[in-house]
Order: C-alpha cells, then sequence, then structure tokens
C-alpha cells in the first residue's frame, strides 16, 4: 500500500469535489474457475484499491459525505479459515493502514444501506462487471428504488484517476521495468521452430517472478494482424514476424502495456523494414506532439495520415492522403485507436465507460470504421498517462471484403496487396506521461524500437 495519508487525501479530493451524498464502493470477491475452492488469481476492484488501497477480497466500503462518516465492511478469518490460509492482520488493521477508523462486520452492510434508504437517501454506486456484485447491489437495494449508478459519481472518480501523482507514476516504471525485462527475453529467445507458448510462458512467468502477473493475457503470435490474438499455438517459421503485446502490473496494480514486433529469426527483411520504419516513424511523431491542450483525436488522425503517407510511398495506397484520411481509407491498415488511459487498469478505468473516460462535450465518438474504436479522443491534460500504440496491419478478410466491395478504391491499390496476403502485422507500442511542456516516454530503461536496437537484441 501507499501510506496512508495518500488515500485520506485521495477520499478527502472525493468528498470535496461531490460535496454532499452517501457512496457505496464494492471490493472484489473471489471468483471460481471449475469449482467453487478453485479460484483465479484474486485482482481487487481498482477503484476499491484507488480509494482504500486493501487487496482482500470481500470489502465493501462506505463514504457519507453528509454524516462524515467512512466505514470498511468485511469479516476477519475465523479459525477454520486461519487453518487453511494463515492468519492475517484484522480488519481493523487494515482499515487503519487507508485511514479509516470504522470497521464492522460484512453482514451489516445490508441494514446500513437499508436504513440509509429508509431515510430518503439516494445510494450513489459505480458501474460493476462482475456478476457476484451486481447480484450482491440487487440484495442490498431490493427493497428499494434508492440507488442509483450516480454519474457524477463516475465523473468525478474519473477526473481523480486520471491525473497520475508521482508515486503512481513511480508504480507505472516499476511495471515497466518488469516489461523491459519480458520483451528483451522474448526477443533473445525467440528462434524459428518454436511454439509461440514457449515465450508467452516465459514472458508471463517473468512478470510473476518480479511483480503481480500480466496486466491482461499476453498476446504473442506471428498472426498479428489479429489485434488482440490470445491464440500461442503456431510453429514460429523463419520469416515471420512476431507480435509482443504485453504489461505486468506493479506491486500496488499499476500497469504496463508495451508492443513490440520483431523478426523470428532475428533479421527483419527488407519487405518488413519498409512497413516498419512507417509504424515507427509515426509512433515517434506522436509521442513528440502530445502535449497538454491538444486532443487525443487529432494525434490519431495526423499518426494516420503518416501511415497513410506511408503506404503511399510503398505502392500500396494512393490519392491525397489528407482525403483517405478523411475517409477512413487508412483504417484498413490501421483499424483501430492510437491509445488509451493506463493506471490501475490497463484499459485505465473502462469499467467506468469508455465514453466518459476518452471522451468530452467537445469530442464525441464518430461511427466512422476505424476511428470508431477510439478510446480516447479528448483533450490532454498534465498527468495523463497513455498509450500510443499505432500499427499497420493485413487482415486478409478484411482486405478481401472491402476489395468485393470496391471499397476505397480510389485510395486502396488492391492489386499491389497480393504480395501482403500472408504479411501479418506490426504494433509498436509506449506509454508517455503528459508533462507540463509536451510528453515523456515511461520507462527507466529503454525497451529496444528501431530496427537496429531490435535486431541487436535479437542477437
Ligand atoms: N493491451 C491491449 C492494448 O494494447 O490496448
Ligand atoms: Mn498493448
Ligand atoms: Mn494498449
Amino acid at each position: 500500500m501507499f501510506e496512508e495519508k495518500t488515500y485520506t487525501e485521495r477520499r478527502q479530493e472525493l468528498k470535496n469535489y461531490l460535496k454532499k451524498g452517501f457512496y457505496l464502493f464494492l471490493g472484489n470477491k473471489e471468483s471460481p474457475m471449475n469449482y467453487p475452492s478453485n479460484t483465479y488469481k484474486f485482482r481487487q476492484d481498482s477503484n476499491f484499491l484507488y480509494y482504500f488501497g486493501i487487496d482482500e477480497p470481500d470489502l465493501a466500503a462506505i463514504i457519507d459525505i453528509d454524516n462524515d462518516d467512512e466505514i470498511i465492511f468485511g469479516d476477519d478469518r475465523t479459525i477454520d479459515d486461519i487453518i487453511w490460509m494463515g492468519t492475517q492482520a484484522s480488519l481493523k488493521e487494515k482499515a487503519e493502514e487507508c485511514g479509516v477508523k470504522k470497521t464492522a462486520g460484512f453482514a451489516l452492510l445490508t441494514g446500513f444501506v437499508n436504513k440509509a434508504a429508509a431515510s430518503g437517501r439516494r445510494i450513489n454506486y459505480l458501474p460493476q462487471y462482475r456478476a457476484e456484485n451486481s447480484l450482491l447491489l440487487q440484495t442490498l437495494l431490493k427493497d428499494s428504488s434508492a440507488g442509483q449508478c450516480s454519474q457524477d459519481f463516475i465523473k468525478a472518480v474519473i477526473r481523480q484517476r486520471s491525473i497520475k501523482s508521482p508515486e503512481e507514476i513511480e508504480q507505472i516504471e516499476n511495471a515497466l521495468e518488469i516489461s523491459y525485462e519480458m520483451n528483451t527475453a522474448a526477443m533473445k529467445l525467440t528462434k524459428p521452430g518454436m511454439h509461440e507458448s514457449a515465450i508467452s510462458g516465459i514472458i508471463e512467468g517473468i512478470s510473476l517472478a518480479k511483480g503481480n502477473g500480466v496486466s491482461f493475457p499476453v498476446i504473442f503470435t506471428v498472426r498479428g494482424e489479429t489485434l488482440h490474438n490470445h491464440y500461442h499455438g503456431n510453429i514460429m517459421k523463419e520469416g515471420d514476424l512476431a507480435l509482443l503485446d504485453s504489461g505486468a502490473e506493479s506491486d500496488l496494480h499499476y500497469a504496463s502495456d508495451i508492443t513490440r514486433t520483431f523478426p523470428v529469426n532475428g533479421k527483419f527483411s527488407e519487405k518488413q523494414k519498409e512497413i516498419y520504419n512507417i509504424v515507427l516513424k509515426s509512433q515517434v511523431n506522436a509521442i513528440s506532439i502530445c502535449k497538454p491542450g491538444r486532443k487525443f483525436k487529432e494525434i490519431h488522425l495526423e499518426t494516420a495520415k503518416i501511415i497513410a503517407s506511408g503506404l503511399k510511398d510503398a505502392g500500396i495506397m494512393k490519392g491525397s492522403t489528407d482525403d483517405a484520411v478523411m475517409a477512413g481509407a487508412h483504417a484498413l491498415f490501421f483499424p483501430h485507436g492510437l491509445g488509451h488511459m493506463l493506471g490501475l487498469d490497463v484499459h485505465d478505468m473502462e469499467g467506468l465507460g469508455e465514453n466518459l473516460v476518452g471522451y468530452s462535450e467537445e469530442v464525441s465518438r464518430s461511427d466512422q470504421f476505424g476511428l470508431a474504436y477510439l478510446r480516447l479522443a479528448k483533450e490532454l491534460h498534465t498527468g495523463f498517462v497513455t498509450t500510443i500504440e499505432p500499427g499497420i496491419y493485413f487482415i486478409p478478410a478484411l482486405i478481401e471484403k472491402w476489395k468485393a466491395d470496391n471499397k476505397h478504391t480510389n485510395f486502396i491499390n488492391y492489386n499491389a496487396l497480393e504480395r501482403y496476403m500472408d504479411f501479418g502485422g506490426i504494433r509498436i507500442e509506449d506509454n508517455i506521461l503528459i508533462t507540463e511542456t509536451g510528453s515523456r516516454v515511461l520507462g527507466r530503461k529503454p525497451i529496444p524500437k528501431t530496427i537496429e536496437e531490435v535486431e541487436l537484441c535479437c542477437r
């Protein structure tokens, strides 16, 4: 945990902002894999971690601003629990570590909520993403219509969690230190003839050996054109590109999220180099133009233009680059968004609502193919941490569909694409902090990124 004052100050800031009301926080429970007592690795809810820091299952908390009350609900381990799971600090001791003075048994939560509801008060809660907690909420609120998934509450949390403090940045950089190990190990160990799983297993092992495990399931594949490809069963061949999109969690559960693409045999072909350098140029440029006050959507579109212009030089696209990007033709090759917020969640706060996190009154979500997947579009502020992750992909099914539909024939050379149907995909992803004057790539050790650096590491 951070020091007690971090949590006390976070809750105080929330209370100052919201001014009044009754707020309910549900921590996570253990989640069974295949029978009740065989559970997945426990992951606490990130909002609960942010305001209370206690990394244990079966907790809930309330902040009652009107009565100046904060209570954590949970149960101490019984002697039976201790036999199987060991001793643990008491709930009272854990609550003290985050500056909360009152605790109560979990069973008392229902009565507490009912009493507040019966006196005409609104029970504000955040969106739920686990069935157990949705059911618990239904049980807690069954006799009243007083519960509300409150927009003001959600916005207050997003406003606060979006700006990272120095101690949060340090945590993200700790996660990135693990990412450095994961990525350089993958580059060094990957060889033709190996299964992808031989490498993805080692990468995941590094994240566990040095921290809390991965921040999302490892993407390691020679079929990088499938954006979130979690299949690890291919045998890697001479001439293939391997795409590794992975992240680790720091000890306090802050995430890293890095993508590197490298040749399985350690040497890029000329054809691979040409496409790689377009992605790299667009990524480095995007990082250099991020600064407070700029809308991330503009940076996404400028990146798309660099990609379209590079693909034009390669003979794959044609016509006016500006017009191609405005029409969305580049999205055949770059169908996803440039990046997303990063923090306690790898797609930070996405559970609170992607549009509330990434969009604003000034920027609303486009429905154009490709641009519609942009998770972050709004104006950047000092203290935001985002990913920058452009890519170029040759997705055979999508190319064939667009070709059959005669889509954007004025911008795409479909004949030239025949040479690229088995190319795969390239993505390069870093994590940046928006500073007062621009941005800084996070991580204490740069992860190999240029062709020369990657080939050197592969050797
Ligand atoms: N980890 C998936 C992504 O890069 O957003
Ligand atoms: Mn990623
Ligand atoms: Mn990402």
